[in-house]
């Protein structure tokens, strides 16, 4: 069996679209749900629709993928409805709803507005967009990110998570999971594409994207060790009973396997589901069993979290 759980909520295997890719429009998100992936997200809503930034701005490589897309999105009353006419159908397949503000009040009106709906499945509050002009990524400042969650959870009671940047020291992990375990989250989401990086075109000495001179977010290939080293360090960190959905980096079975050996519970594709659509979740999860019916294992538990070192 490839099934895992959040809680309550029970999903036939850990495959699901990163935030962002394959899930800004009704049709889109149908896709997600018509393939075999475990679950889906929508794109970060934001209280207002957003075109995001000029294009181009996102560019493949062998090696991954940059992108600078600055929030397109629908707004949260577009995917919030999908989501109530989702789950009013399908009531045994749980969704994530996916919301980003600009400022610690866009958050505060976002819970309110999910609070106050019958929406009853996970919302992913989105602390790590890079890509929107003179906007820092909110989860590296811990002050902010404090008074957020504080705000937050004085009128949100629904399961909820956070999307987290990638971090880098053994002391920011110490501190973002101290702070992190004061809250009642049911999940956090590690990581978002590493920020601001730049790739160029080597024929004409050019950025390959153009909002922000270049800069944007780095996924695919190049995010793997950072993702594992992120997902197994929060791992040992937080309180047991927050989930952790790993992503960042998949590309093989092997990929998903080794998130979940550092501890994912859920593993998100954005590159791969980007440049082979939905057919990778077919691929990936054949290629995880393959993996672990090479090993004896049977399910998840056989090997979730049992990195082992030397
Ligand atoms: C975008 C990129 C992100 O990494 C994110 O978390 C949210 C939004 C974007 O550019 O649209």
């Amino acid at each position: 069996s490839l099934a895992s759980s959040i809680q309550n909520f029970h999903f036939d295997n850990v495959l699901m679209n990163a935030s962002g890719v394959h899930c800004m429009t009704t049709q889109e998100l149908d896709e997600l749900y018509a393939s075999p992936a475990g679950s889906f997200v929508t794109k970060s809503g934001t209280p207002n629709a957003r075109v995001g930034n000029p294009e181009p701005r996102y560019h493949q490589l062998e090696l991954g993928s940059i992108n600078s897309m600055g929030l397109p999105n629908n707004g949260i009353d577009y995917y919030l409805d999908y989501a109530l006419d989702f789950q009013a159908k399908h009531p045994d397949h749980p969704i994530f709803l996916s919301v980003s503000g600009m400022s610690p009040s866009d958050y505060t009106l976002l819970a309110e507005k999910i609070q106050a709906s019958d929406f009853n499945g996970l919302t992913e509050f989105n602390l790590s967009c890079p890509n929107v002009p003179g906007k820092p990524q909110i989860a590296y400042d811990f002050d902010t990110t404090e008074q957020i969650l504080t705000d937050l959870f004085k009128i949100f009671t629904k399961p909820a998570g956070v999307k987290l940047p990638p971090f880098f020291d053994l002391a920011q992990f110490d501190q973002m999971a101290a702070l992190l375990n004061r809250f009642p989250l049911t999940f956090i989401n590690s990581i978002n594409s590493l920020g601001n990086g730049l790739m160029i075109d080597p024929a004409t000495d050019t950025a390959l994207i153009r909002p922000k001179g270049g800069f944007g977010g780095i996924g695919g290939a190049y995010a793997k060790p950072i993702a594992l080293a992120n997902v197994r360090a929060f791992r040992q960190r937080l309180r047991d009973d927050i989930a952790i959905i790993g992503t960042g980096g998949v590309t093989t079975g092997r990929d998903v396997y080794d998130l979940i050996l550092c501890g994912a519970d859920m593993v998100q594709l954005g590159t791969v589901l980007q440049v082979e659509g939905v057919a990778c979740f077919d691929r990936l999860n054949h290629e995880l069993e393959a993996v672990m019916a090479e090993k004896g294992y049977t399910t998840l538990d056989d090997f979730r979290g049992k990195l082992q070192t030397i």
